[in-house]
């Protein structure tokens, strides 16, 4: 079980997650974020935990702004130290994803929501979906909604995740967002995602 909420346990988190896949996930995501058709991106992320993503996020794309929301205080103070460089263009909230309201502590319309490796952690089917309506409600006309995280093949699979990556699909096209597809398929992550209409 984790403890998201020990300093001590989410410090040795930070330093024995990072692997090849993971990394290779990390560059999926800004691949998906470089094809947006926008001047400026505003990148909002769910559960940044220590900052990892956001690190290579930020430093690949010159060009956004970024805001981060974690109910893990220990979390945000490694993710603020991991993300000194940039401390112009982050913003770090502590906020509960759980909670309907989670996005009022927002400064700014998001072109992207993501996350990864995280909303496993948060909830089941009832968390995701609630999640996807509020994210869908938010991001600018054509925005990219992106769900890297640990998803089923089948019920029977054996994974963090509750979900099947077939019920992010049919959660995310439920709530509106167009151009639903899982774009990676891979070892124990999968990837969705849909764009506003
Ligand atoms: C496994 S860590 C992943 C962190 C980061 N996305 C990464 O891949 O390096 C899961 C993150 O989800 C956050 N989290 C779990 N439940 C949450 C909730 N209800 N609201 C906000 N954040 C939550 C934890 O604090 C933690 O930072």
């Amino acid at each position: 079980m984790h403890d998201f909420h020990s300093m001590e346990y989410v410090t040795k988190w930070a330093k024995g997650v990072n692997n090849p896949v993971r990394e290779s996930v990390f560059y999926h995501v800004v691949a998906h974020l470089t094809l947006l058709p926008y001047d400026s991106l505003h990148v909002v992320e769910l559960a940044p935990g220590p900052g990892i993503l956001a690190q290579v996020v930020l430093s690949k794309l010159p060009q956004i702004t970024y805001e981060g929301l974690d109910f893990s205080r220990p979390m945000l103070t490694l993710a603020q130290e991991r993300l000194a460089d940039f401390e112009e263009r982050i913003t770090l909230h502590h906020v509960d994803l759980r909670a309907d309201d989670w996005s009022s502590v927002l400064a700014s319309t998001p072109s992207a929501i993501i996350s990864m490796q995280a909303l496993h952690d948060v909830g089941g089917e009832t968390e995701h979906e609630r999640i996807y309506r509020i994210a869908r409600d938010l991001l600018r006309p054509g925005g990219l909604l992106l769900n890297a995280d640990y998803m089923r093949r089948s019920p029977e699979d054996r994974s963090p995740s509750s979900l099947e990556i077939k019920q992010h699909l049919t959660l995310l096209k439920a709530n509106g967002f167009e151009r639903v597809k899982c774009t990676l398929d891979f070892s124990r992550y999968g990837c969705v995602v849909g764009f506003t209409p």
